[in-house]
């Protein structure tokens, strides 16, 4: 018998849907669909903790319960959650949080709508015929999202348990670093693939050139992460492990070339530490320079992709001060790099322009907080 299928929402970090979508297309080979914030497919429970588990753009993976249930009251809400078929996915007993969304709804408060879903799926567990299953305190906490729109919910499980960016390798940060999954995704819109050179020479914690060793190592990046679905009824759990255990066996060496440098010793540290515990540092050439210094030994790739994430400011005026900056990482890229890729993140137009002639911003999203523009073009035209 198939199993059963579900629609599943993929999380991206927003103004990233698109490599996403094109990321879960693959790993899947299932129809994708974009929509505001994240990727819908359909699938079943293996198909969500694969999810989990091969993704490197995902930023949360959601399991929709309940989708667009009657919510026209609270008393609505409470009895539309409570017909849902909870026992396939929860134990009674089951540690529950709740977190919930409210927009042009009846009523308004979102820690309202939380207290009566929590009570609606203890209420649903408990009316199920009992069966012998695990205690509550062999079972993990799972996360339940509701989101309210209107006179409709959609009622979903946090199927990783929380964000799935954190890897477990990167635990020495340098400044203002970028979240795995979106480096992640920003390789993947600005063309990277493995087998294409990468060169990140303004490195940080060093994310871009870790991640993109993983990924060329098939090095799965989801290892870590708690996945409470594990636990659910009827989970298939062997099938599960062959899966786990497919993943480690496909980790291989990865291919290609990968330069990281910074003009920081801490963060050029924190990389070479970061690719330790990732695994890849062997593959890593990590040097301690200023960009515009000679690269040497040179590079001995072809042209491939320059990654930058250079510092900027949250005020105009502070982007007005940083502008001969930019101009002189400009001229040391265009000089350096010529006739490879560049795929800058910045948030101003005019910023970007210093950095090479004929940059075309491919996409916007937001870092720690404000809006960027994903720049990409030729250098070596100046
Ligand atoms: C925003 S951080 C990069 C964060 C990185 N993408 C990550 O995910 O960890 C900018 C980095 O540029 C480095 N930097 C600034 N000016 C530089 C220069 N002229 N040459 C090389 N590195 C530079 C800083 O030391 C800092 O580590």
């Amino acid at each position: 018998m198939k199993p059963q299928t579900w629609p599943l929402f993929v999380v991206a970090p927003p103004g990233l849907e698109a490599p996403l979508a094109a990321e879960l297309g693959a790993l899947t080979e299932g129809a994708v669909k974009i929509e505001e914030g994240g990727v819908r497919l359909q699938g079943d429970l293996l198909d969500a903790a694969a999810i989990c588990l091969w993704s490197r753009c995902a930023a949360r993976t959601l399991l929709i319960v309940g989708d667009e249930i009657p919510a026209p009251s609270l008393q609505q809400l409470h009895a539309s959650v409570q017909g849902l078929p909870w026992r396939t996915f929860l134990h009674p007993g089951q540690p529950l949080t709740v977190k919930a969304t409210v927009k042009e709804a009846q009523f308004k408060r979102a820690d309202a709508v939380e207290h009566h879903v929590l009570v609606a799926v203890e209420e649903a567990l408990r009316k199920a015929p009992r069966q012998d299953g695990p205690r509550r305190w062999e079972l993990p906490t799972v996360e339940l999202r509701v989101r309210v729109r209107g006179k409709k919910a959609t009622v979903s499980i946090d199927v990783g348990g929380g964000l799935l960016h954190k890897r477990g390798y990167r635990q020495n940060l340098a400044r203002a670093p970028l979240r795995e999954n979106l480096a992640a995704s920003v390789l993947l819109a600005a063309g990277w693939q493995p087998g294409v050179p990468l060169a990140d020479p303004m490195c940080g914690s060093g994310t871009f050139t870790i991640e993109a060793a993983c990924w060329a190592g098939e090095r799965a990046p989801g290892f870590d992460h708690p996945m409470p679905i594990l636990k659910a009824p009827n989970f298939p759990t062997a099938k599960w492990k062959e899966i786990v255990s497919e993943a480690r066996s496909a980790a291989k060496v990865p291919v290609g070339s990968f330069y990281a440098a910074d003009r920081d010793a801490g963060a050029v540290r924190a990389t070479r530490e970061n690719a330790t515990r990732a695994g890849v540092v062997e593959s890593l050439r990590i040097d301690n320079r200023s960009l515009g210094d000679p690269i040497n030994p040179p590079l001995d790739a072809k042209p491939g992709l320059v990654v930058i994430n250079p510092p900027w400011g949250l005020r105009v005026a502070e982007n007005v001060s940083l502008a001969p900056l930019y101009h002189k990482l400009g001229a040391a890229l265009n000089k350096q790099f010529a006739g490879w890729r560049l795929a800058a993140i910045c948030p101003d137009p005019a910023l970007a322009g210093r950095l090479g002639r004929g940059l075309e911003e491919i996409t916007r999203f937001e870092t720690g907080g404000i809006q960027v523009g994903l720049w990409v073009g030729k250098l070596g035209r100046e």
